[in-house]
């Protein structure tokens, strides 16, 4: 009964609980500590999004009679105006979507894709080596952006909302603006060099003299407001084959960028089947290639399914210990193997297969570390500010909706292209540059995600649904580059291993390990002793900043439980 609620974090029940039986003290702070990260609760539906203006128009969508799909659309339309560092219309991303009725889950890819202009050695310098400026910060950095199109694919299948009344909140924000919550001035003030370099970028986030814009202050975006009606009015064709396309190749012929109008017509969002696995008797529903994440979640489970992780209890030693051999494993793989399934065999049943996590788990010494290879292992670069952005939504008709979209970095490029107002992403630097050379988060590719033309560029984004027996359970995903795929299995582990509420779930503090650079990194909130004993087994530990922002969802006997990432000052989750 009492892991039973402190799964809901129903605070009536406790109280009946508290009130009805002498617990020991034991047992009453557990219920104290899930009581400090409660989750929000609804009846009917629920959005948890990383900022509260999207999650309150997800929420109000679906009071006005819309569904899950709809609520998610017009929620990633609005954060490419409310939250300009990842939120776009300029990148591309991953949306899964579950409808039970139909016991369906599918996946809808609109990763940017190269142009077909792009070759190999793009990003490298005549002596062969990669030069991360031109993978990054250059026109070339962007891949053709897919988000305007996946979004409206999504829409076309399970939506009930015609395109433009997706769009209208968002229109709204940018032409009328909203007040600027800390968090955005802050992030606009540490990007103040790079936006500042192109004049499009400054005139959109700067005022006139170029200083900043302050916290309280109204932002208004005209240019995007209109391209936004554009595609409102004509559909999301505009964006690929409109003014909008004249815009982005007009921009792209100005700085010498490979992208053209004809990429921009060809640019097509995919359907995949999602990578499925099964974790202690529930089924788990994760992105396909061309993202790592489905394959590696699946992976690390099943070889994660062959301890009593529950009983070794969270974030012990022995826990973190088996928790990271397996990351390596699964980061080691996916250097080797991953890429863009319309290019490349990925072994994705090999690499999901429970007989392969079996074999995987023989090599796990308990009480010892397995050094990782170090072989052209780099440094990673700081990246701490970057950010993507994930939501999850439910609603009561039975679909969910968990969705992960991106510039790469925060930003993107930096690059706004002239008098449309929004950011280009800067994906191509996902690409490996050079077999083996790391990429921004210190994965290291190969061959298997070298550049080519329309290609996809390899992604770890993971938006994630768990069944159980055939019902929606949890919606999560998470941005964080390479970490994004650990702190997602941690979300997952925590609620079904540890019987943690959604919110303790995305709250608690996690780790990560990604093969190389071989260290566990660690977030504030581990006890020295853990890592004592972490080090006595041979690990290096390195406590950095936080990892990741899981809005999640929980829904378990028709009650709708919201998870909002406290790593992100802006994270909402409202439930209706
Ligand atoms: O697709 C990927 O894996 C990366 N482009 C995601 C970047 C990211 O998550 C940045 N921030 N947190």
């Amino acid at each position: 009964m009492i892991r039973f609620t402190l799964r809901h974090g129903r605070r009536l029940a406790l109280c009946a609980v508290l009130a009805t039986l002498p617990l020991a003290a034991s047992a009453q702070q557990a219920i104290l500590e899930g009581e400090r990260f409660h989750p929000q609760e609804g009846q009917h539906g629920m959005a948890a999004t990383s900022h509260y203006l999207a999650s309150k128009i997800a929420r109000d969508v679906m009071q006005d009679g819309g569904n899950a799909v709809d609520a998610a659309v017009t929620a990633g339309f609005a954060l490419a105006v409310t939250q300009p560092r990842s939120g776009n219309i300029g990148g591309g991303g991953f949306m899964l979507i579950s409808d039970e009725k139909s016991d369906k889950v599918i996946a809808i890819d609109y990763r940017e894709k190269a142009p077909a202009a792009a070759y190999e050695t793009m990003f490298q310098n005549d002596q062969g080596e990669a030069v991360s400026e031109l993978s990054r910060y250059t026109h070339n950095a962007s891949g053709v952006p897919g988000t305007v199109a996946g979004l409206a694919m999504a829409l076309e299948q399970y939506g009930t909302l015609s395109l433009a009344e997706a769009l209208a909140p968002a229109i709204r924000l940018a032409e009328d603006g909203f007040e600027i919550p800390p968090r955005f001035a802050n992030g606009l003030r540490d990007a103040r060099e790079r936006l500042s370099q192109w004049d499009a970028s400054r005139a959109v986030f700067y005022k006139e003299d170029g200083s900043l814009y302050a916290a309280g202050e109204t932002f208004r975006q005209p240019d995007l407001a209109a391209t936004l009606k554009r595609i409102a009015a004509q559909g999301p064709r505009e964006f690929y084959e409109g003014k909008t396309a004249d815009l982005i190749a007009q921009e792209m012929e100005k700085h010498d960028g490979l992208m053209t109008a004809e990429d921009l017509a060809a640019y097509q969002p995919t359907i995949r089947e999602p990578v499925h696995g099964t974790y202690r008797g529930y089924d788990v529903y994760a992105m396909s290639p061309p993202s790592s994440g489905g394959a590696h979640i699946v992976q690390m489970l099943n070889i994660l399914e062959g301890y009593d992780i529950g009983g070794m209890g969270f974030n012990s030693a022995r826990t973190i210990h088996v928790m990271s051999e397996a990351m390596k494993r699964a980061y080691a793989d996916r250097a080797e193997y991953l890429g863009d399934t319309d290019f490349v065999d990925v072994p994705l049943e090999g690499i999901t297969s429970k007989a392969y996590a079996d074999e995987l788990r023989e090599q796990i010494d308990l009480g010892r570390a397995t050094p990782s290879d170090t072989i052209a292992a780099g440094d990673p670069l700081p990246y701490e500010s970057n950010e993507t952005t994930h939501f999850s939504i439910a609603d009561d008709n039975g679909l969910a909706v968990s969705n992960t979209y991106t510039l790469n970095f925060s930003y993107g490029s930096g690059i706004v292209v002239d008098g449309a107002g929004f950011l280009l992403n800067n994906e191509m630097d996902d690409f490996s540059a050079k077999p083996g050379t790391p990429n921004a988060y210190g994965l290291i590719g190969g061959e298997a995600n070298k550049v080519e033309p329309n290609k996809r560029m390899l992604s770890s984004m993971t938006p994630t649904i768990v069944k159980k027996e055939g019902k929606n359970f949890l919606i999560t995903g998470s941005p964080g580059g390479s970490r994004i795929i650990t702190t997602t299995l941690q979300v997952v582990m925590n609620v079904i291993d540890h019987d943690m509420n959604v919110q303790s779930a995305v709250s608690v503090p996690r780790i990560h390990h990604q093969w190389l650079p071989d260290e566990i990194r660690i977030e504030e909130g581990i006890s020295p002793d853990t890592i004592g004993l972490l080090e006595a087994m041979g690990h290096t530990v390195s406590q950095q900043a936080a990892m990741g922002a899981a809005q999640s969802v929980l829904i378990e006997d028709g009650h709708y439980y919201g998870g909002a990432d406290p790593r992100r000052s802006t994270s909402s989750a409202l439930g209706l």
